[in-house]
């Protein structure tokens, strides 16, 4: 059963041995050459596949990957049972809203100390099954340390948090950030830093265009 079509992917529920799977395969994109297009879609299927994997060994919920196919871009994992963050937010009170961006702090923490940026931290990114968050759509994910990388990944969320969740943006990153600096020490110092300067960047380029 169809039960998205992004941009990028199709994404199917249903059963593979014996299992509640998601399948998420990468859409060939006509305007594009077809083998730019076949090494784009191969490349984030792999890459989303490994990152998967990764987080989940560094201690971060992800869905379990159980096939991945190169050949039609396809990931077959497992279903996640949970909405997105995105869409439980409105609904919760100060104290759990915090309590839960503590934890998205802390999961960001262990990524970026893994050597892991995901890419696209949104709260449509994230599932919430019986109070554990699950990331997914690491399709742009990227093996880094570097303080601007990490730095970005943190602004993206914190806009894209502006964005959807206004109203509590500000309480969500401050928790954010609790749970971050809990995981990455004195490091999180200069990123965060940078999270700031990252910002009076983009203000500046809008004011001017
Ligand atoms: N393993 C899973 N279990 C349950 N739901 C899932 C799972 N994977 C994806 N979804 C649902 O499908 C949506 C889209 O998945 P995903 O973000 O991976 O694809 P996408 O094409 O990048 O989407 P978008 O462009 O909206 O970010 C998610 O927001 C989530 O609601
Ligand atoms: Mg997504």
């Amino acid at each position: 059963m169809l039960i998205k079509k992004g941009a990028e992917a199709e994404l199917y529920r249903g059963r593979w041995m014996e299992r509640e799977v998601i399948i998420k395969r990468r859409i060939a994109k006509p305007y594009r050459n077809p083998d730019l297009d076949r090494y784009i879609r191969t490349t984030r299927t792999s890459l989303e596949a490994k990152s998967l994997a990764n987080a989940r060994t560094l201690g971060v919920p992800t869905p379990i990957v159980y096939d991945v196919n190169l050949d039609e871009a396809e990931i077959i994992m497992s279903y996640i049972p949970g909405p997105p963050l995105k869409n439980v937010l409105p609904n919760l009170n100060d104290r759990k809203l915090k309590e839960l961006f503590i934890e998205v702090g802390r999961l960001v923490g262990i990524l970026h100390k893994g050597g892991i940026v995901h890419g696209d931290l949104t709260t449509s990114n994230m599932l919430l099954q019986d109070d554990r968050i699950f990331f997914i759509d690491f399709g742009l994910s990227e093996y880094t340390c570097d303080i601007e990388a990490r730095g970005v990944d943190i602004h993206l969320m914190r806009r894209a948090l502006e964005s959807s969740h206004y109203l509590y943006s500000e309480l969500a990153y401050e928790s954010f950030i609790l749970g971050y600096k809990e995981i990455m020490k004195e490091e999180a110092i200069d990123i965060l830093k940078r999270v700031e300067e990252i910002r009076k960047r983009g203000r500046y380029v809008g004011r001017h265009s």
